[in-house]
């Protein structure tokens, strides 16, 4: 059984279709947003078990509930698909606020490490598991005008190494993928044509989130049993030059 967070976002959506369309698969879809949580287990078809439960990331009693659920409901925890995330405000770095940083590490930091606390219980109990969470290129190169939210994505990238490292002997597997940029909410407040320049350093354009979806599939199966510890780049060529 999977566990998705930001399950009511683009991303997320596309993640758990993906994973749906495994007969008999269990899913516990996991977001902030009621509204956009109902969307996404309205338009994830398939054959298996859908639950949602309502919880913010960066709370650790409620990442633990959901976790708590999974197991309670279906007995074991096969993945965990950290994936929820805020962009913050576009802007230098002397104008970013002090509560946008607190909210950036709160959602992208904490809520990653949150979601690493939560599940290596019932994985370390059953002896296996694999931990995706949603990094960014952005946590390799720089993007100007995204202080925030650069500097918390490099963070989740190098908190997945530490627990690859602290997790192997228990037999969970622990990476990222790291995409680029594909349009979806995450976006709106940015100002507008901000994504054209961003476009144009994309070799293959801008991609969508079902273009990304296939990553946490791979490395939360067996196809990547020896894989842990990476940050795995889908973005369309954009890190390449
Ligand atoms: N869109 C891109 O270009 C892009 C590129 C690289 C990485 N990402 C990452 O992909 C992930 C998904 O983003 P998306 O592009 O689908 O955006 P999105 O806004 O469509 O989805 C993000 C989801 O996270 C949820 N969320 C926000 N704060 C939360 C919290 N505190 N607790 C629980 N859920 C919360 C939102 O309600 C939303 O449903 C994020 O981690 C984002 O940083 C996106």
């Amino acid at each position: 059984m999977v566990v998705i967070t930001g399950a009511g976002g683009a991303l997320g959506t596309a993640i758990a279709t993906r994973f749906a369309a495994h007969p008999g698969i269990a899913l516990v879809l996991s977001d902030v947003s009621p509204s956009g949580l109902d969307a996404t287990v309205a338009a994830v078809g398939g054959g298996g078990s859908v639950d949602s439960v309502l919880a913010d990331v960066s709370d650790a009693a409620a990442v633990q509930s959901v976790v708590d659920h999974a197991v309670g409901r279906f007995g074991r925890l096969d993945a965990y698909i950290g994936n929820a995330g805020v962009l913050a405000p576009n802007g230098r770095i002397h104008n970013q606020t002090e509560a946008d940083w607190h909210r950036s590490f709160a959602v992208n930091v904490m809520g990653a490490a949150n979601g690493i606390a939560a599940a290596v219980g019932p994985m370390r109990r059953q002896g296996f598991g694999s931990i995706v969470l949603t990094a960014s290129v952005a946590g390799m190169t720089a993007w100007s005008h995204s202080a925030p939210y650069c500097a918390t994505k490099a963070a989740v990238i190098q908190l997945v190494k530490v627990a690859a490292v602290e997790y192997a002997r228990d037999g969970i597997r622990v990476n990222c993928v790291c995409p680029g940029t594909f349009r979806s909410a995450i976006h709106d407040d940015l100002p507008d044509g901000a994504l054209d320049p961003i476009a144009s350093r994309h070799p293959l354009g801008l991609g969508q989130a079902v273009d990304v979806a296939g990553a946490y599939e791979y490395l939360a199966g067996e196809a990547a049993g020896w894989t842990t510890g990476t940050a795995l780049v889908v973005d369309g060529g954009y890190a390449a030059p």
